[in-house]
């Protein structure tokens, strides 16, 4: 099973690079992934036509299984309107195949904070009782990472959400925001951070690139073998972190 997990378009004319979106557009559509995650600022400002211009590029995107979910910057000006008339749900529950993915809106109407909140735990740990390969996409960071400066990016909930994941014993946490691509692993978790797709909102020495996770249960010991890896916009690809879970 493929994931291809992107994040931070950030459609805009200001920030959006049409070169690097289509040759990443052209590279996921060669690795025909079985699920695509896109965890949020879809767009800059959150206005109309930047929803159109970012909902042309997705549906590019040859993939029949998506998830989204909205990022600070799609919540901006009251753009959460327009992603619910696009793309539906601003919290969603869905499998495929082998795979149970939750997506959650970790954003507020202008505020860069994220939160998940305690009305949401109940649905989530519902949605993760089965024995499949679990996956919790947001676009806030559910822990610090580098270069993310003075920390103010991790969920306002971060612990008890940290703790209902790791009690649902998810697999795999999707995020996006800063920008800067990482991994952690925590308590057989991973938590992985995209960096941007192919806006110019690189931090420090990144580059635009999205995440490659392939996750298998060949061996039919109840175990996945899951491989992360980042692919750049030349098509390089380079295998961050495996793990047997
Ligand atoms: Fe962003
Ligand atoms: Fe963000």
């Amino acid at each position: 099973m493929q994931i291809v997990h992107l994040s931070d378009i950030h459609y805009s004319d200001a920030y959006f690079i049409p070169e690097i979106a289509d040759s990443m557009v052209d590279s996921i559509n060669l690795l025909e992934p079985d699920l695509v995650v896109i965890t949020g600022d879809l767009t800059e400002n959150g206005f109309s036509a930047e929803y159109d211009g970012v909902k042309r590029f997705i549906d590019r995107i040859k993939c029949e299984n998506k998830v989204l979910v909205p990022g600070n910057h799609d919540s901006k000006n009251a753009g959460y309107l327009h992603f619910e008339d696009l793309f539906e749900n601003r919290f969603s529950s869905q499998s495929f195949m082998d795979v149970t993915v939750v997506g959650a809106d970790s954003s507020q109407p202008d505020i860069n904070e994220g939160h998940i909140g305690r009305e949401n735990y109940g649905w989530i740990k519902e949605a993760f009782s089965g024995e499949n390969f679990k996956v919790f996409a947001l676009h806030h960071h559910l822990v610090p990472i580098p270069l993310a400066g003075r920390e103010n990016n991790v969920l306002v909930d971060a612990g008890d959400v940290l703790e209902l994941l790791n009690r649902c014993k998810v697999n795999l946490v999707l995020c996006g925001h800063c920008h800067i691509p990482w991994v952690w692993n925590l308590n057989n978790m991973l938590v992985v951070n995209a960096g941007t797709l192919c806006s110019s909102k690189t931090r420090g020495k990144t580059t635009q690139c999205y995440n490659l996770i392939q996750a298998d249960n060949e061996n039919s010991d109840g175990n996945w073998k899951v491989r992360v890896s980042r692919v750049f916009s030349k098509g390089n690809m380079e295998l961050v972190t495996e793990a047997v879970m």
